[in-house]
């Protein structure tokens, strides 16, 4: 269950599904024999389960009996639910998003995976159908705003950071989920880069225009910012601010 991230909601709180069981037996004042009776299992069997052993059958018999109503909590997910890849990763950043955005950092040199259809405003577009790829094309300018495909995320945060490195480009804002299992985000990013995690959802356009709430949290992943910069976005952005150490 650990490895799956599989967790139950209608069900006593506890860190393991046994102690779950055991809480929420106590919860509905019910005696082991009296949960006995009800199942058909025995004491010892109940106990057993209480304890992490016995099987799943026993299990699912007690849970069954003392919370019938127990599913799946649905794991946050760090990708859009519906539609195909392509569709799910252009997804436009907001307007009023924006506004922060150049609020706070200034006018977009470049954005290096934008698309026709995406308000972002930027003196240069790097856009995959006009035969250009941000992957492998030179970055350059003051300012770098990044909303990537979010099935690539680590991919373009690796590309955002070496060409920053490089010093193609003076500053860069990056809008990602909030992902931090990589080791690459605690052994580079953290060192190098401001990262807000956001409070609240930034609702995407899609392709039609419509705005879509986001099944997932995000951060705004900094580099090369200037203090005064910094200070400007953390004044918009409700969220926490993880300075870079
Ligand atoms: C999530 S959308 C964001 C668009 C825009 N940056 C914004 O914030 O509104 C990401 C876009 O990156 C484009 N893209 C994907 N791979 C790319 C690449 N290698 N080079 C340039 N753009 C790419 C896709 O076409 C997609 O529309």
């Amino acid at each position: 269950m650990v490895a799956l991230d599989f967790r139950l909601t209608g069900v006593a709180s506890g860190k393991s599904l046994a102690e779950q069981l055991r809480n929420q037996r106590i919860r509905k004042k019910t005696s082991v024999a009296a949960l006995a009776k009800r199942t058909g299992l025995s004491p010892t069997t109940i106990a057993a389960v209480e304890q992490g052993g016995d099987s799943v059958a026993s299990l699912l018999r007690i849970l069954e009996a003392l919370a019938p109503k127990a599913k799946r909590r649905a794991p946050e997910r760090a990708y859009w639910g519906q539609g195909d890849k392509d569709d799910r990763d252009s997804r436009f950043t907001p307007d009023d998003f924006m506004q922060s955005v150049y609020a706070a950092f200034g006018e977009i040199d470049l954005d290096p995976c934008a698309h026709p259809l995406s308000p972002v405003v930027a003196k240069r577009k790097f856009i995959l159908e006009h035969g250009d790829d941000g992957l492998t094309d030179h970055w350059f300018g003051k300012l770098a705003y990044v909303n990537p495909p979010f099935s690539e995320q680590l991919k373009w945060l690796r590309r955002a950071h070496e060409q920053w490195r490089a010093g193609n480009i003076r500053t860069v804002v990056c809008l990602v989920p909030a992902r931090t299992d990589s080791a690459w985000f605690h052994e580079t990013l953290r060192v190098d880069a401001d990262v807000y995690f956001l409070q609240g959802r930034v609702r995407f356009l899609d392709t039609s225009g419509r705005s879509q709430p986001t099944p997932f949290s995000l951060m705004v992943v900094v580099l090369g910012a200037s203090d005064e910069q910094l200070e400007t976005f953390a004044d918009l952005i409700p969220g926490f601010w993880m300075r870079r150490s």
